[in-house]
């Protein structure tokens, strides 16, 4: 009996390692139809989602006029809409299941919103803010370059 024990470990690493995988690295992913990866989500995930995409857009949108306008207090605030926004237990639980390169371009324009708001605050200056938004904005692009959203079929 006691030489089964090692082996019992063995299987339950193995099991814990491929959960772990799935789980952390490689999310719940098909082949596409196009060039990208698609990961399979919910459809109530994916509304979620899209939802929040558009929230995005729209704040970028108003991060741009208040840059055009020079109203550096409105970009400030809503530069911290962003900055904040992202800390739901849904979204964070979201980005838990998403394949492991969706989660560091999601990190990374977060960290990107927190410096956006930092630096708005500490220089007041709209052509450096102007620049973060066009270089944050590269997330998007390369995160919509490489992943598609799928209802998972039941
Ligand atoms: C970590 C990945 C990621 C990042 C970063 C990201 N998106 Fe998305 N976004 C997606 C995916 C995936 C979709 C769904 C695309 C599909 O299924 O074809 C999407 C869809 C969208 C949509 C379509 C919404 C709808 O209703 O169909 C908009 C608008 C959008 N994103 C805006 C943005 C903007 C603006 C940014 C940057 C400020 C951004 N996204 C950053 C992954 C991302």
């Amino acid at each position: 009996m006691k030489k089964l024990y090692p082996a019992i470990v063995a299987v339950l690493i193995i099991i814990i390692a491929a959960g772990a995988y799935k789980f952390i690295i490689k999310g719940s992913v098909i082949e596409s139809t196009d060039s990208r990866i698609t990961i399979e989500l919910e459809s109530g995930e994916r509304h979620f989602i899209l939802g929040e995409m558009r929230g995005l857009l729209s704040k970028i949108q108003q991060l741009i006029a208040a840059l055009a306008t020079d109203d550096m207090d409105t970009f400030i605030q809503v530069a911290k809409v962003l900055k904040d926004e992202s800390r739901g237990e849904i979204q964070q639980s979201l980005i838990g299941q998403m394949p492991i390169g969706f989660k560091k371009m999601s990190y990374k324009i977060h960290s990107d919103f927190t410096q956006l708001y930092d630096d708005a605050l500490a220089k007041q200056d709209t052509a450096y803010s102007l620049q973060q938004v066009s270089e944050l904005m590269q997330n998007c692009v390369a995160c919509h370059a490489t992943y598609s959203l799928q209802v998972a079929a039941e």
